[in-house]
């Protein structure tokens, strides 16, 4: 006789994670002291290499401030919206600290560990977003941050050693979002050893669901939807300026 397996749980947290999208269509409405103090609780809970929590977080809700932050970002209306921005950053002062207390040489500069208070970063800002989106609220991360890091750190008062790794808007959506498709799981997902021989096939089926998906919503694509965007990103440099300005604020990408 075989055991059937018990049925898979479907929680809040499951439930959210298959409706959820990132908003770009915020409204002004504050978030309440108490419902950001619980979202940036939930944020330190997330797992961080080695205990060492190589992040910290600027909270802004100065409408000047985030008017700025906008324009660094390309003009993204929903920094404005939202009511509040959550700078992500990689930050390896709280190293620097422990080693100047204990007589210890500093070497915070490698990639390494630029590498690992990216990764904390980004865990915690998933976390916070995740806990948002249970409790009603809506995100969306904004990597531009990185389009002009000196300025961004300026604005924020960063001292050396840190850096915004990507932003988190966050507030309440004006209309819930609607899933945008993924790639087929077995173009990302491999079993015991690494498969790309469907990949051509999977990526067309994708192309097609998501054209469906943009032209569902009545916005312009072309049929090879996702190949285009992404052939384009990745056939001309970006953010060439970056390795030297993270330099420059600390972090020794070499
Ligand atoms: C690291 C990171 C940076 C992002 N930067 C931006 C951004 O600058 N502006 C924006 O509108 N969306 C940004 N996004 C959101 C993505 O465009 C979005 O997650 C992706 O298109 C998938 O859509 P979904 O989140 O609605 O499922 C970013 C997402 C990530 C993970």
């Amino acid at each position: 006789m075989t055991l059937s397996a018990p049925p898979v749980p479907d929680n809040d947290l499951m439930r959210y994670l298959r409706e959820r999208g990132s908003t770009r269509n915020f409204k002004t409405d504050p978030i309440p002291d108490a419902w950001l103090e619980a979202l940036l609780a939930a944020g330190q809970r997330a797992p961080t290499s080695s205990n060492m929590q190589v992040y910290s977080i600027v909270v802004v809700k100065d409408a000047q401030t985030k008017q700025k932050l906008a324009e660094f970002a390309g003009n993204q209306k929903h920094i404005i919206d939202s009511p509040v921005f959550l700078a992500l950053c990689a930050d390896l002062n709280g190293p620097a600290l422990a080693c100047e207390m204990h007589g210890t040489s500093f070497h915070g500069q490698t990639f390494e560990k630029g590498l690992v208070a990216a990764i904390d970063a980004s865990l915690v800002g998933m976390t916070i977003s995740l806990a948002a989106g249970t409790m009603g609220l809506s995100t969306v991360m904004i990597g531009a941050m990185r389009n002009k890091p000196l300025e961004v750190a300026e604005l924020l008062g960063l001292p050396p050693r840190v850096f915004v790794v990507f932003g988190l808007c966050v507030g309440w959506p004006k209309t819930s979002p609607i899933p945008k498709p993924r790639l087929p799981m077995p173009a990302v997902v491999h079993q015991e050893r690494y498969d790309a021989s469907r990949l051509p096939e999977l990526v067309e089926q994708y192309n097609r669901e998501l054209a469906q998906y943009y032209r569902d919503q009545n916005r312009e694509t072309p049929d090879d939807a996702w190949t285009q965007v992404i052939s384009d990103k990745y056939s001309k440099p970006a953010r060439q300026h970056l390795r030297q300005h993270l330099n420059t604020l600390g972090f020794g990408l070499e």
